[in-house]
């Protein structure tokens, strides 16, 4: 019996995550669940699976959920805070930390669990774009096993050898799979009109409205880059982003023989959660059998990195090193937030994150808390480019 905690469980990785979980009693305990908001979801969760401790992002949202929580006369301790995330990814009786906060909003309490030596199943890709080094020497150093849940990384993962990297096994490249996303056939002119509903409207993923945009911008796959080359050891030079716009293969890996190992499913991320609960065994997800007769045919396709800056940017940032994909990611939050709330058009998103990478320019990242600052930093230039680029 494992305990597991989820951070970020009312969001679309944690309510999967919940459901793989539930179809396995006899193997996993949810032990903390966490959500930002909604603590109307994450009371309903707390009455299914009973954890030990529930946190919210802040004061009125944790009184909210003690409230609740009393009158249902449940165990569960209820907390606030960045600390109290840190204190349920560490502590001694959790075995599992599912990473599952969006944005630079989970990346310390994923290093927390990196530094208390857990098994991290990491969906939260900003941890590794902002804080790449630092997160991987982390796992290396107390012992913590990664697992990736983006589910072409999971798919890199699996057909890999069992080295887990590109430093052995006659591995030649990575072939990072891409939807395309909605706007995969859309004109330049076309962009410029669309709006955060028809952005958010995916063709193949039910997922949160931050990452839907960045599927849209491919800064998704851009931020997936920089996440392929801290988790296998990978250069920018050996990693080729493919479209594939059915989302069937989730990534292949190409080797020096010309063989190319690839992963199929239906794009349904259970299939990546329940990978990495059951490692190294497989366990059931629930999710439907693939019927490649049905689907017949499979597409590929170059990305556009002029309709698609954001997927030039990424690489951009990946081989200037240093601070460089941590102020990408800090610009693209800011940028994807004004977009959802109608400040800039679509195509402002990526004019926002190339001016503010160049108004900071290089800059060293060493250390966390340099990184907080550097986060802070990009994200008012970002911030005070608003009327310049909207
Ligand atoms: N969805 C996918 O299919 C998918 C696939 C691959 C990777 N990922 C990655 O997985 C992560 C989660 O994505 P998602 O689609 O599940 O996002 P989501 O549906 O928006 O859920 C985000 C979760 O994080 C919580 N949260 C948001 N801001 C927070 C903050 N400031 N402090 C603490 N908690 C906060 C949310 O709480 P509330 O519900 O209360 O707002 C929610 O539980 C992202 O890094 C994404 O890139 C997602």
């Amino acid at each position: 019996m494992q305990n597991i905690t989820i951070l970020g469980s009312t969001g679309s990785i944690g309510k999967s995550t919940l459901d793989v979980v539930g179809r396995h009693p006899e193997k996993f305990t949810v032990f903390a669940l966490s959500a930002n908001t909604q603590h109307e979801v994450l009371l309903e969760q707390c009455l299914k699976f009973r954890p030990k401790y529930a946190v919210m992002r802040d004061e009125s949202g944790a009184q909210r959920l003690k409230e609740g929580i009393a009158e249902a006369e449940l165990n569960t301790e209820v907390e606030c805070g960045v600390a109290a995330l840190e204190k349920i990814a560490s502590l001694p009786e959790v075995d599992i930390v599912m990473a599952a906060i969006v944005g630079a909003a989970g990346m310390q309490p994923a290093l927390a669990a990196a530094r208390s030596g857990k098994r991290i199943l990491l969906a939260n890709k900003e941890t590794l774009v902002m804080v790449g080094q630092l997160f991987m020497d982390a796992v290396k150093e107390n012992g913590a096993v990664l697992l990736p849940i983006d589910s072409e990384h999971n798919a890199i993962f699996q057909v890999l050898p069992r080295e887990g990297s590109l430093g052995g096994g006659g591995v030649k490249r990575i072939l990072l799979t891409a939807s395309g996303g909605p706007f995969r056939n859309f004109s330049k002119e076309a962009l410029e009109r669309v709006t955060p509903d028809e952005a958010c409207r995916h063709p193949n993923w039910v997922m949160g409205r931050k990452i839907s945009i960045d599927s849209a911008t491919m800064m998704n796959k851009g931020l997936e880059v920089i996440e392929a080359h801290w988790l296998f050891n990978a250069g920018a030079d050996q990693i080729r982003v493919v479209v594939h716009p059915e989302s069937i293969i989730h990534s292949m890996v190409e080797y020096i023989d010309g063989s190319i190992l690839a992963q199929l499913g239906n794009p349904d991320m259970r299939t990546p959660i329940a990978y990495a609960l059951g490692f190294p065994q497989r366990i059931d997800s629930g999710v439907e059998s693939l019927d490649l007769c049905r689907i017949a045919t499979l597409h590929f396709e170059e990305p556009d990195f002029s309709r698609f800056p954001c997927l030039a940017l990424a690489f951009q940032a990946l081989k200037a090193g240093g601070a460089a994909a941590t102020i990408l990611n800090a610009a693209n939050e800011v940028a994807v937030q004004y977009f959802l709330e109608k400040k800039i058009r679509f195509t402002a998103i990526s004019e926002m994150i190339e001016q503010t990478l160049s108004e900071l320019g290089a800059l060293p990242l060493d250390t966390l808390e340099e990184a907080i600052e550097i986060d802070r930093i990009a994200r008012d230039v970002a911030s005070a480019l608003l009327s310049k680029v909207a």
